[in-house]
């Protein structure tokens, strides 16, 4: 207990890594909400919060703006905070929008952008956008504001590795020699097509082969062009955020659940986490079945809970009895094949650990958050 808490105790930042749906979005949160209910002023800035979730944070009206959780909510849910929590919820053209707005010489040129139907889909078609945009965000939210810890959440990427490469991978692509040379006959000519099927499998061909039609390539060489000059910023910027992430004020928690290609993926991870000197702050087991028989001791036999449900005056309780020692013994096997894998998680990746165990039902507002902060 209290080691996550620990590994995060002098961090700025913390950032939840981990592949979809093992509950990045839910354990940032939790993250951010312990630390309120001690004292801090924290922010969590999510990805794709439930709906509920997002009320329960008072995320309900979309933007790229802090909201402050109100006094009520807490009150809602038995909780008397020291400090206060902030959320956002990332909106990722908004942020490619400032992005540009930032970088662009002139409103000329940031219109131009804008109004550009590649510039448009960046959002929704180049892969890896979300993330390069949540470590955007990031970057901002960390050097403009006064926060004592900033907690994000990331993209449901496919692949959690995505999430450090992306801003490398797009701004390669913006900056791409090989885009370059592709589009400047496009302009002129239709014989992109050709060049395309030359270009092998890269992320620069996938993505390019991805725009067809002869005014999408028009579109797609103006879009190039407008940022010509405004490379340098970007690519600046990207590296600053690279810089920052492996300061030591920020922790990445890896989270997993505990089925097996869950933990595989948690431990390629950190590996990787590890490989690029990305400072750890420790890895999280997620909706770990509970032991329900704590101490190892023998399950009880049918006869046993039969007994006693009838001393109850439960109806039925020798058919019952059978029941729920059946269920027993099959939430027993579970628990066991969970606390294997989070075992193994847990000893292949060593510092601070957190096994949270799964609710039963869904994590949507804050006291449902606060019970999973416990086990941190
Ligand atoms: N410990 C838990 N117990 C029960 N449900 C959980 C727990 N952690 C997460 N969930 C639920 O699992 C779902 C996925 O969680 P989420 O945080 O959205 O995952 P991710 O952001 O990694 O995709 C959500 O419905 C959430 O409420
Ligand atoms: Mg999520």
């Amino acid at each position: 207990m209290g080691e996550i808490r620990d590994g995060l105790a002098r961090k700025r930042i913390a950032v939840c890594v981990g592949s979809g749906g093992v509950g990045k979005t839910t354990l940032a949160a939790a993250i951010a909400l312990q630390r309120a209910l001690e004292g801090g002023r924290v922010l969590v800035c999510t990805i794709d919060p439930a709906r509920r979730l997002a009320n329960a944070l008072g995320l309900e009206t979309l933007g790229n703006v802090e909201a402050h959780v109100p006094d009520h909510k807490f009150r809602e849910a038995g909780l008397a905070p020291r400090g206060q929590l902030f959320a956002m919820m990332l909106d990722v053209k908004r942020t490619w929008d400032d992005l540009v707005a930032r970088h662009a010489p002139d409103r000329t040129r940031q219109d131009r952008i804008y109004k550009n139907r590649i510039y448009q889909q960046l959002s929704s078609a180049l892969a890896g956008s979300q993330e390069y945009m949540a470590m955007e965000k990031l970057y901002e939210l960390a050097t403009e504001r006064d926060y004592d810890l900033i907690v994000l959440d990331t993209p449901p990427t496919a692949h959690a590795l995505d999430f450090l490469e992306a801003p490398d991978r797009i701004l390669d692509f913006l900056g791409s020699d090989t885009a370059r040379i592709l589009l400047a006959p496009a302009l002129s000519a239709g014989k992109l097509g050709l060049k395309l099927f030359h270009l092998g499998s890269g992320y620069v061909a996938k993505t390019l082969s991805r725009f067809t039609g002869a005014e999408v390539l028009t579109d797609l060489a103006d879009f190039m062009a407008s940022f010509q000059g405004m490379y340098e910023g970007f690519k600046n910027r990207a590296s600053a955020v690279r810089a920052l992430l492996a300061q030591p004020e920020v922790g990445f928690v890896v989270v997993s659940s505990a089925s097996p290609r869950s933990v595989d993926e948690a431990l390629y991870f950190h590996e990787r986490l590890h490989a690029e000197s990305m400072p750890i702050a420790g890895v999280i087991a997620n909706r770990v079945a509970p032991d329900l028989w704590p101490g190892g001791g023998a399950l009880p036999e049918p006869d046993e809970l039969a007994a006693a449900l009838a001393a109850r005056g439960v109806p039925d309780a020798r058919d019952l009895g059978a029941r729920l020692a059946r269920v027993l013994a099959e939430h027993e096997v579970l628990a066991r094949a969970d606390a294997r894998e989070v075992e193994l998680l847990f000893r292949s990746a060593p510092g601070p650990h957190a096994a949270i165990p799964r609710l039963e039902s869904d994590v949507h507002n804050l006291a449902g958050l606060a019970r999973l902060a416990v086990s941190l």
